[in-house]
């Protein structure tokens, strides 16, 4: 059943997501033009979409070929996040093959309060021995309210690349999910929150 009802409306087009992924492919294949290979690390599930039309981007761009890996981060607590949060711990799961020495770019649907990218990138880093990490998020989420601990977060955070810059309100599609739905939608929206707020 497609829950239709619980989008309030387009945030971004599907023509100006694959504009932009194209540009962003562009880029990635220019700055690693002196590559061999351009290793991008998703974040499973959200970063499936958006990395599988970013490396199709880069090989149209003409640049090097593009080598696949992932990783999956689970939160200890809530799956949503509540309001005001100042910590969150972060597992990472399915270590990627060994780094030893490479340029990897992360590549995720969403830099939200910043916790799971910061600690994925030092996972990579300092346990995958990868050399540089950059980091390609479809969307960056402007917050409303960060609280202290967050916005020292972000700060050491700032994406490499960048889609576009949204709203502080739950988006989905391209990957992006609300209680696992809308994933497959070709467009980013804005969903109601009203429908996944229970108890
Ligand atoms: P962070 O650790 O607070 O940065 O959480 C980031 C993760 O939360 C992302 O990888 C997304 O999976 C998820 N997330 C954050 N905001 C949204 C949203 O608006 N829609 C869907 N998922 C989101
Ligand atoms: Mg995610």
């Amino acid at each position: 059943m497609r829950h239709t009802e619980r989008i309030e409306k387009t945030l971004i087009s599907e023509e100006r997501v694959q504009r932009r992924v194209a540009e962003l492919g562009a880029e990635i294949a220019r700055d690693f033009a002196d590559h061999d290979t351009v290793h991008m690390i998703g974040v499973l599930k959200g970063a499936f979409v958006f990395m599988a039309d970013l490396g199709r981007a880069v090989w149209k761009a003409g640049g090097p070929d593009v080598r696949y890996d992932f990783v999956r981060a689970s939160t200890y607590g809530t799956a949503v996040k509540s309001a005001g949060e100042v910590a969150r711990e972060v597992r990472v799961e399915m270590v990627p093959s060994k780094l030893d020495g490479k340029d990897v770019i992360l590549v995720e649907d969403i830099l939200d309060q910043g916790f799971t990218l910061a600690r994925i990138r030092a996972f990579l880093l300092q346990e995958c021995g990868a050399r540089s990490v950059k980091l390609c998020v479809l969307l960056d989420k402007e917050l409303a309210h960060p609280s202290a601990q967050v916005q020292a977060v972000r700060r050491e955070l700032v994406p490499d690349y960048t889609g576009f810059r949204v709203p502080d309100r739950w988006v989905a599609g391209c990957g992006l999910d609300v209680a696992e739905e809308f994933r497959a939608l070709p467009e980013v929206v804005v969903v109601r929150e009203e429908f996944y707020r229970h108890g």
